[in-house]
């Protein structure tokens, strides 16, 4: 597959277009944002665990039956993925309270939330990616009424296959963020599923083994993804 032009380059991650319209390529960078992009750093490595992170990730959802753009590994820092009309929307699943929902509306952070909730957010940092509802996005045409129940359905699917596979690792999934577009008519997840969208927590000491630890100037960021990977089954 020849890796043709820059087509965008992300907070994270460069993609790039190849001579296949229908494919492209994903390169994962060391750059690491949080608060949409005020804080950034590069951490060695980083490219390298979240792209192998996601191949898994990915390939596990797969095998559920869940459709993803992701389609091979290709280097220790890039994916080949479907090209996908992407929806500018974030589906946020939340098992635990934590992060921003915790300041919102005050309540302790590690409490069980039972059903879990699901949040959407308009992808913009300008706005500090706002918190929307499906009324928003089919007013301001982000996406269809059968576009988004298709998006919550897939949302909550992976749901069940993360939580068992973080939870044989010992690890509590507190919440994540997936992204979807469309592919020839149909709603598939795209983005990638890392460290860098999830709280992974340890089930015993609920230690925090996500992006919280760059957020919160934590340290060991990279030393704990790497972990998180190795309990869930990654080879690094
Ligand atoms: P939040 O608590 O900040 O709303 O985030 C909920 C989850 O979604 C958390 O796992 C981090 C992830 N997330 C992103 O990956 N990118 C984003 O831009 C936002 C808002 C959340």
């Amino acid at each position: 597959m020849e890796k043709r032009d820059l087509l965008y380059s992300g907070k994270a991650k460069s993609v790039y277009t190849t001579d296949d319209a229908d494919l492209m390529i994903l390169e994962f960078r060391d750059d690491t944002s949080a608060f949409d992009g005020k804080k950034i750093e590069q951490l060695a490595r980083k490219g390298m665990v979240n792209n192998k992170f996601n191949a898994f990730v990915m390939t596990k959802l797969a095998e559920a039956g869940i459709p993803t753009h992701f389609q091979a590994l290709l280097s220790d820092t890039e994916s080949l993925v479907k090209r996908l009309d992407m929806i500018p929307l974030e589906c946020v699943v939340r098992n635990v309270a934590a992060g921003s929902l915790v300041r919102r509306l005050g309540v302790e952070e590690g409490i069980d939330l039972n059903p879990p909730t699901f949040e959407l957010f308009l992808k913009n940092d300008a706005l500090g990616d706002p918190m929307v509802n499906e009324y928003h996005a089919r007013s301001f045409g982000w996406a269809e009424e059968a576009h988004l129940d298709q998006m919550k359905a897939l949302t909550f699917q992976v749901n069940t296959v993360l939580k068992q596979l973080f939870a044989d690792g010992g690890m509590l999934l507190v919440d994540y963020k997936l992204e979807f577009g469309l592919f020839q008519g149909e709603v598939v997840l795209g983005d990638e599923f890392s460290p860098d969208g999830c709280r992974l927590w340890d089930a015993q000491t609920r230690e925090k083994l996500d992006k919280d630890r760059f957020r919160q100037g934590l340290g060991n960021v990279i030393e704990s993804y790497e972990e998180v990977g190795r309990r869930i089954g990654v080879t690094f």
